[in-house]
């Protein structure tokens, strides 16, 4: 059988990685899918660096609309990422018959459900593996391995960039921009740094995941997203101190009275396995009703461990060339018409447990007046640190851990703090995850 022939749009750190894995495991990839996989046509802003990744053999343009008007390519693989053009070109692909395998999570997680009612349409494929954790078959595991689960909740470190600097922070003490800049040079952070740091690349991520996990529509507006660029190296060693590191969490959990879809950073029981992924590493942790919690680990960005993940998608799709369409895997685990409308909570609404550090007078009655707030609105206190004044600071540092309880009622309880005479500038809160 002939060759399948692949656009790809985009030929940066992920369509080099593609064009180099296409081409180093060829024959396996061949014997996988049933036929072999061949880029034919590739769009690129650079022609010199396309021909140096191995795709001198390609026809090649820098307009990206030829290669989706193009007849003879089956499958578009869009690796430019971003909003646009990249939406109307997936579209144009599928108006055109083409199936499409993209890595693009901000598309996925804002324009998906318009892209997947567009491709059932047209009876093609939209594969999207390589969008969340990079090389990790997270997707295909929460789609395919668990289908047998109710999915009760996941949570997942799905940003390398974050990771990778917490890790530096913590282990090596350097500076949030000398390691952030280090992942850029290193290909791992977005276009936009701030989609890394600001949790927006993770909740692109998250929103996802939570489709998959809980059969609901795409809605990456009601994602709660908290970024890390004001976790200290104090946070980080009080943390220590207490059992626990801090990582940038994205977490999806259904609960009776909806569902919660969140990004902070997060304290995380240094026992736990997931604490324990550093750098760039991704790992997402899914607890299913039947099979109990389940742990994948990979890593979560750069050239071949994305395009591992691509390369998979178009295995998949060339096998499925020939199935009748609706007998494949639904692009969100559930059938189109069985997507239910659980309610998504706004973070208020959630329950979880705190960190909270905060710097007061180091007098009589001052830890009581703050322990009463928090007792008066049934917030209780787990563990408890003081560390005295440093020298030229006339206040004592407070670290408290407490219970799980409403959002809300820990914001009443920090306004009233805050208000304390005796207690200085903003209470750092940090939510806490025990993962159990
Ligand atoms: N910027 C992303 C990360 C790349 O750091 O995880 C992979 O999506």
């Amino acid at each position: 059988m002939k060759p399948v022939k692949v656009g790809l749009l985009g030929t940066g750190t992920v369509g080099g990685g593609t064009a180099t894995v296409l081409k180093q495991n060829a024959e396996e990839i061949a014997r996988r899918a049933g036929r072999g996989i061949e880029i034919d046509f590739a769009a690129t802003l650079d022609l010199e660096q396309a021909k140096k990744v191995g795709l001198d053999h390609a026809r090649l343009t820098t307009d990206a609309f030829e290669v989706v008007n193009d007849p003879d390519i089956e499958i578009v693989v869009e690796l430019i990422g971003g909003y646009s053009p990249a939406k109307e070109l997936v579209l144009a692909a599928i108006e055109n018959g083409k199936h499409v395998v993209t890595a693009n999570k901000a598309l996925i997680a804002l324009h998906g459900n318009e892209i997947f009612a567009a491709a059932q349409k047209k009876g093609v494929m939209v594969a999207f593996e390589a969008a969340v954790a990079g090389g990790i078959p997270i997707i295909k595991a929460i789609r395919e391995g668990l289908a047998g689960n109710r999915i009760e909740w996941l949570a997942g470190i799905i940003n390398g960039t974050g990771n990778f600097i917490l890790t530096e922070m913590r282990d090596k003490g350097r500076d949030f921009d000398d390691v952030l800049k280090e992942a850029q040079e290193l290909g791992y952070a977005e276009a936009d740094p701030t989609f890394d740091v600001e949790g927006i690349d993770a909740a692109h991520k998250l929103t996802i995941l939570a489709s998959l996990a809980f059969g609901i529509p795409l809605q990456f507006e009601k994602a709660y997203t908290e970024g890390i660029t004001k976790i200290t190296a104090e946070d980080v060693a009080y943390a220590s101190e207490l059992g626990y590191r801090i990582k940038h969490l994205g977490v999806a959990r259904r609960t009776v009275r909806g569902v919660e879809m969140r990004v902070h950073p997060t304290l995380i029981p240094h026992r736990r396995l997931i604490a324990n992924v550093d750098g760039v590493m991704n790992a997402v942790l899914v607890q299913g009703d039947a099979v109990g919690p389940t742990l994948y680990y990979g890593a979560g960005a750069g050239d071949t461990p994305t395009a591992s993940a691509v390369v998979a998608d178009l295995v998949d799709v060339t096998r499925t060339l020939t199935a009748d369409p609706n007998n494949r895997v639904p692009h969100l685990a559930f059938q189109p018409d069985q997507l239910s409308d659980l309610w998504v909570m706004p973070i208020e609404e959630i329950e979880t447990a705190y960190y909270l550090r905060l710097q007061a007078d180091d007098r009589p009655g001052v830890l009581a007046d703050i322990t009463r707030i928090l007792g008066d609105l049934e917030i209780s206190i787990e563990a408890f640190l003081q560390k005295e004044p440093r020298e030229g600071v006339d206040k004592a540092e407070i670290i408290l851990l407490t219970n799980r309880v409403q959002e809300a009622a820990m914001i009443k309880a920090l306004q009233q703090i805050e208000a304390l005479q005796s207690v200085a500038d903003k209470v750092t809160r940090i939510r806490l995850e025990t993962l159990g």
